[in-house]
Formats: C-alpha cells, sequence, structure tokens
C-alpha cells in the first residue's frame, strides 16, 4: 500500500506531503489544488512508462507547471508584514515526485527529481532533465534504505548486502531509471517498481456525451480494465459477468436505480450497454441512458474491475449525478477498497461526507497562492534526496 506521496514545485503544490490511506479522499475550494495533485500523481504514474517529460511538455513544459511564487515563504510574508517577493534563488530549479509505502513487498518507494540542463547548445534547452531518482524502501528520511539511485548518468543498484554498484554510466538526461536500466536480473526491484506504477489507474475524462464512445454499438473483446474514456463499457460490464463478481454488478445497479438491471446486448459481436427498468415495456438502449446513469455504470465497471489495479484514481466521479447516486456510488468505493487503494478527488461535499467514515479526507486550501493541507498534523516525514 501506497502511505504518502510527496510534491515539490508543481503549480500550487509548492511542497507537499500527502498521506494516504485504503481510501484517500482529496476535496476543497476552487482553485486549491485538487486537479493539480490529480496531475502530480499522474506524472508520477507516466515516469514508469517513459512518458513524463513529454507529459510535462503536454503541459507547457517544466517552466510553465513550477511554482510560480517565491521560492521561500519567510514568518513575514505570512503575517503580512513583508509583501510576498522574490529573493535570490539559492537552489536549482526542480520539479520533484515521490511516494513511498509500507506492507510485504510493497513498501518500494519512489523520488524523482527534474531540473534544466546546466548548459546546453541543443535547441531542447527547455526539456526537462533527470537530475536524481531514488528507488527505496519504507519511509523517506533522510538516510533511507536505498535500493536504487541514478544521479546524472549514473545507475547505481544496492547488492545483496545493501552496497550500491554501477549498472549504467550513460543514461540520457532524458531517459528515465525505471524505463532504461529496469532489467530483470541486475535491477528487479527497478523493474517491480515500474511494474507497479504501471498498474496505478486513472479515471478523469468518462465521456458520456451524445457522440461517446460508450453509447455506440461496437465489437466487444474480453476487458477487464475499462479504458479511459469508458469506450469499451458494454464489454467491460460483460466481462464482470462472466470472470468478474455478477453479484456486486447487480446490487450496485439495484442499488442506485431502484431495482433496475443492467444486461449486454450482442448482435453479430457488436455489444450494446441496455438496462431494464421496472414500468418500461422495452429495455432502454445506451443512446437513451441520461448521462449520469451512463457515468454511474461506467463508474461500477471501473470499480469492480476483475483485475484491480494498485492504486485507482477518480478525479471528479460526482460530475453529473444527482445527489441520489452519492451514497451507492460510496458504497462502490468502499465495497472495490478491499481490492484496489483507492483515491478519489472530488467537488462534492456529499460524497467526501459519504466516504468519510472509511477514508483518510484532506481538505486542500491556498494559503499565498501555495496548496496546504488543513489539518496536516499527522503528514509523515519526507526528505528529498539532494542532487
Ligand atoms: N505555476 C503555478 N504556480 C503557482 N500556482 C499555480 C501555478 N499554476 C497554477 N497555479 C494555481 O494552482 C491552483 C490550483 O489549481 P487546480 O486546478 O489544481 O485547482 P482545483 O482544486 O482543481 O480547482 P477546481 O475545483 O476549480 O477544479 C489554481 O488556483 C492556479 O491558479
Ligand atoms: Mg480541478
Amino acid at each position: 500500500m501506497l502511505t504518502a506521496i510527496a510534491v515539490s514545485g508543481y503549480r500550487s503544490l509548492r511542497e507537499i506531503v500527502v498521506p494516504l490511506g485504503r481510501v484517500t479522499v482529496i476535496t476543497g475550494p476552487n482553485g486549491a489544488g485538487k486537479s493539480s495533485l490529480y496531475r502530480a500523481l499522474r506524472l508520477l504514474a507516466d515516469a514508469a512508462q517513459g512518458r513524463l517529460v513529454a507529459s510535462l511538455a503536454g503541459e507547457g513544459g517544466l517552466a510553465s507547471t513550477l511554482w510560480a511564487g517565491p521560492e521561500r515563504i519567510s514568518r513575514e510574508m505570512r503575517e503580512g508584514t513583508v509583501p510576498v517577493q522574490g529573493t535570490v534563488r539559492r537552489e536549482r530549479v526542480a520539479l520533484k515526485l515521490g511516494f513511498c509505502g509500507e506492507g510485504d513487498g510493497d513498501a518500494l518507494g519512489y523520488a524523482v527529481d527534474l531540473g534544466l540542463p546546466v548548459t546546453t547548445t541543443s535547441a531542447f534547452g527547455l526539456d526537462p532533465e533527470y537530475k536524481v531518482e531514488t528507488v527505496f524502501s519504507g519511509p523517506m528520511r533522510a538516510r533511507p534504505v536505498v535500493l536504487a539511485e541514478r544521479r546524472g548518468p549514473m545507475v547505481r543498484v544496492a547488492d545483496d548486502e545493501g552496497r550500491l554498484r554501477v549498472v549504467a554510466q550513460h543514461l540520457a538526461p532524458f531517459d528515465g531509471m525505471l524505463t532504461h536500466a529496469a532489467d530483470p536480473r541486475g535491477a528487479p526491484e527497478l523493474l517491480a517498481l515500474r511494474e507497479r506504477l504501471r498498474a496505478f489507474r486513472f479515471y478523469d475524462h468518462l465521456r458520456t456525451d451524445p457522440d461517446a464512445p460508450m453509447r455506440q454499438r461496437r465489437v466487444g473483446t474480453r476487458t477487464p480494465v475499462l479504458s479511459g474514456d469508458g469506450g469499451d463499457l458494454a464489454a467491460a460490464l460483460q466481462t464482470i459477468r462472466e470472470i468478474g463478481d455478477p453479484r456486486a454488478l447487480d446490487d450496485a445497479i439495484a442499488d442506485a436505480f431502484d431495482g433496475a438491471r443492467v444486461a449486454i446486448d450482442v448482435e453479430a459481436g457488436l455489444f450494446e450497454t441496455v438496462m431494464h427498468q421496472p414500468g418500461l415495456l422495452r429495455p432502454l438502449g445506451a443512446r437513451e441512458l441520461s448521462d449520469g446513469t451512463m457515468r454511474y455504470l461506467a463508474l461500477v465497471a471501473a470499480l469492480l474491475s476483475p483485475r484491480p489495479p494498485a492504486l485507482l484514481v477518480l478525479n471528479e466521479p460526482e460530475t453529473s449525478l444527482h445527489p441520489d447516486l452519492i451514497a451507492p456510488l460510496a458504497r462502490l468505493v468502499h465495497a472495490a477498497s478491499d481490492r484496489a487503494q483507492i483515491v478519489v478527488v472530488t467537488h462534492s461535499a456529499a460524497l467526501a461526507r459519504a466516504l468519510a467514515p472509511d477514508a483518510v479526507v484532506h481538505r486542500l486550501e491556498k494559503s499565498l497562492g501555495e496548496t496546504r493541507i488543513a489539518d496536516d498534523a499527522d503528514a509523515p516525514g519526507w526528505v528529498w534526496p539532494k542532487r
């Protein structure tokens, strides 16, 4: 299980450590930094696919995602006795992301520090570079248990006695250690960590508009993992029926829609989600169901996946759901948390409340442009590795 994520220098997340539970709810007012935290988690997962630099470029490049406030916020600035102002930069430009974990075989953690090239003759002078990457075990403190480490072009991996030995000396600054130095014999921890990060699953753009893929009849293949836009919803629901937990599926739908029943209509290999509702003479097809209904069905498919992920992150799942669906959704999340660790980013106070009894709830707030956790008394320590 992941016990915390840490972010430094990313948008309004100047320096934050967020403890995670089996279910974690991130809530807070507009502009508090919820989406930024969600995106930071996505960037971490991107690191495992070798897409970190490209994803940052997609957000406008490292420079635009960096914290736009002063390097240090003094007590006087917080108290308002002096204006917020920049001081001479003491540290180098850095975007840092990391997480730590605990448990048998799950205690691996990862921290990455990205910066800009010191000097370059390349036209890609604004491309972020990997400066330091660390794979460690247990908490991230001043002297963590390092299993593998990358400093510039050099990668070192701990041997059986815990001594770091060099496994690569010429890693390109734009290549991550997880994708370019993870070899099953020489560096099994890197491979394990990469697979772990690859098993993070994110849902933030389940489409339910009239042209949404999930409303089209389409070829179904066994689908243990719903796609990001939910386009393969019918196949995913049918897969749960056949190799997953069909009882949980039926209960989740009856729970939300008063005795309604979902069915998958298959015609010449083409699948469509239909719903039988009490009082209607024929089932309604995927084009006829409401946005909220389709979204809820997609969330059911995501949460009841027969192949549960290590970490499932839902961004604003309450969008277009009627308040009556909030309680069933919370029950579904709670049931799914037996099989996956879950993070829910939400605007909805009602959803946060419904999840609260079995979740760690963090309310984000902004102070001088910086995102903080409203009550961060129990935040674990986190020490970033030095460059
Ligand atoms: N480079 C930056 N440095 C500092 N702050 C930034 C930077 N880029 C964006 N911000 C601020 O970060 C804040 C957090 O934005 P974010 O989208 O995460 O908020 P949110 O909690 O998801 O809000 P909403 O509920 O409106 O979706 C915004 O107020 C934005 O102005
Ligand atoms: Mg947002």
